[in-house]
């Protein structure tokens, strides 16, 4: 097999990393979404730049971000020879080619594709290309600059350095969109202690609900009473138990209806 080009060091190691050309899933991932990841799926389907790059500092879910996008581009059909994915944080060995992004898009044309780039996306089935930790890479702009310049397809890179991300984006104007993912937000962190998906506009009981210790204490636990949680499922704050008004009727607060 040493002299087939479609297996050796670079196949092995691609193979590895993209298991689904084989019809094996990929690693399992965490179901929980960040903010960003309807808007990258709409520039991915829809944007009219052909790269996003996803620029933020380490463990802020660069990685995860991306597994979940090709977890649903499966899900959506899409077939697995379409979607190549290169961590270039752990492939030393890849890196140390001349043009490794380069390399790495041909042989894929070739032996995964099966047709040029262009000609799959002529036909309505382009490549996705997802490229993590690109700046690893020593001349990766220039590389990423001709790819996109010379094949139609969707590029999807994520790049923690902002320095070296920052020396290589200005060649990519109008090529790439930056979507800047900073540690999550208060409603992430929220939604991950609760299960829910807050939306980012609060009506209704969230914030009373996120001002409540018991929520931060004990969402996601079983709790006495009426706990957070059940406000943020609600739309209701947790006092919005009748108030006796010594005026009036009684009034609620916090009782407006929940979003659908
Ligand atoms: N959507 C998510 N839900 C739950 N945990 C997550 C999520 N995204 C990231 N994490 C956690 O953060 C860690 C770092 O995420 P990762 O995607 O590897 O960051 P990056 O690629 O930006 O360095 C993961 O190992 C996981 O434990
Ligand atoms: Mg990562």
């Amino acid at each position: 097999m040493g002299s087939d080009p479609s297996e050796g060091p670079l196949a092995t190691v691609l193979r590895g990393t993209n298991p689904w050309w084989a019809g094996s899933p990929g690693p399992a991932v965490p179901t929980f979404r960040r903010w960003c990841f309807r808007h990258l799926l709409g520039l991915l389907d829809g944007g009219l730049a052909p790269g996003i790059l996803r620029r933020g500092p380490r463990r802020v879910g660069k990685t995860i971000l991306v597994r979940q996008m090709i977890d649903t581009l499966l899900a959506r059909g899409v077939a697995p020879s379409r979607i190549l994915y290169v961590p270039f944080d752990d492939l030393e060995g890849l890196r140390r080619r001349a043009d490794p992004i380069l390399d790495v898009a041909r042989w894929v044309e070739t032996h995964v594709l099966g047709r040029p780039f262009n000609a799959a996306a002529q036909a309505g089935a382009p490549a996705y290309l997802f490229l993590d930790e690109v700046q690893n890479v020593a001349n990766w702009s220039p590389q990423v600059k001709h790819l996109l310049d010379n094949h139609t397809l969707r590029a999807v890179l994520t790049g923690s350095s902002a320095l070296r991300i920052e020396a290589g984006r200005d060649s990519l104007a109008g090529r790439v969109t930056t979507v800047e993912l900073g540690p999550l937000l208060l409603r992430e962190i929220a939604g991950l202690r609760s299960g829910f998906d807050l939306p980012p506009v609060w009506e209704g009981g969230v914030h009373a609900a996120l001002r409540d210790p018991d929520f931060w204490r004990r969402a996601g636990r079983p709790a006495t009473g009426r706990p957070a949680t059940a406000c943020l499922r609600s739309g209701r704050s947790p006092s919005s138990a009748p108030i006796r008004s010594p005026t009036g009727p009684s009034t609620r607060r916090g009782s407006r209806s929940p979003r659908s």
